[in-house]
């Protein structure tokens, strides 16, 4: 069974797409965390982000693997190196969508998310999973929420995780993201017409976990 959810940045879909994975017991894949990947290696090689075939390239020939932690948390690892955590620096969130943009790095992405899962019963969180990577999923999720609440999720997400940043900040990369992801000519940030659309403006995460799992149930 494939559980596909999508939606733009901030609106909670990679927390409420583990808890769902939890307690279903299936692989969690987030493929944000596969372009995440990539864009650390980008920046660790120093390959400029405008030289799309030195990209492509390596986008070839780097090896990333998926697996669950005890609480569903993903832990990737970036040539057999687990990168888990420092994908999520804010340089590497100010670079991603424009690797992600790329159609010869969204191939290659594409087939290792088919690959993973067709592995075992999962759920995907990402932009273009219901559209383009599992087009005949299970089930589809569209999950959204009022920028402004995007914003304040965001923020006290990487608070949390003690990074030095302000709500300017979050905006500015908020807009920037949500902007490239779904004017973006290969695979955009879209709702699959069969997916059933989530505002989570003003729910709490259980609330949303709970109206997903109705579906699936
Ligand atoms: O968690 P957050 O919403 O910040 O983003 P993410 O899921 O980690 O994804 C990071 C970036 O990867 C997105 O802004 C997209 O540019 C790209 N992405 C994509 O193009 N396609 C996907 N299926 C997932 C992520």
């Amino acid at each position: 069974m494939i559980i596909a959810i999508d939606g733009p940045a901030g609106a909670g879909k990679s927390t409420v797409a583990r808890i769902i994975a939890q307690k279903l017991g299936f692989l969690y894949i987030d493929t944000g965390a596969m372009y995440r990947a990539l864009t650390l290696k980008a920046l660790e090689r120093k390959i400029n982000a405008k030289d799309i075939p030195a990209l492509i390239e390596m986008a070839r020939s780097t090896n990333i693997d998926l697996t669950n932690n005890q609480d569903s948390s993903l832990k990737i690892l970036l040539d057999g190196r687990d990168v888990s955590s420092p994908i999520r620096q804010p340089c590497i969130t100010r670079l991603v969508s424009d690797i992600a943009k790329l159609k010869g790095v969204r191939e290659i992405m594409l087939g290792l998310q088919r690959k993973f899962g067709k592995l075992r019963d999962s759920v995907l969180d990402g932009r273009d999973i219901g559209t383009v990577v599992f087009p005949d999923a299970d089930k589809k999720f569209y999950i959204d929420a009022e920028f402004s609440v995007r914003v304040r999720r965001r923020y006290k997400e990487l608070k949390e995780l003690n990074q030095d940043v302000t709500l300017k900040d979050i905006e500015k990369d908020l807009r920037n993201r949500d902007n490239i992801d779904s004017t973006r000519e290969f695979a955009p940030l879209k709702k699959a017409d069969d997916a059933i659309y989530i505002d989570t403006t003003s729910m709490a995460i259980g609330e949303v976990v709970n109206k997903v799992l109705s579906y699936i149930q």
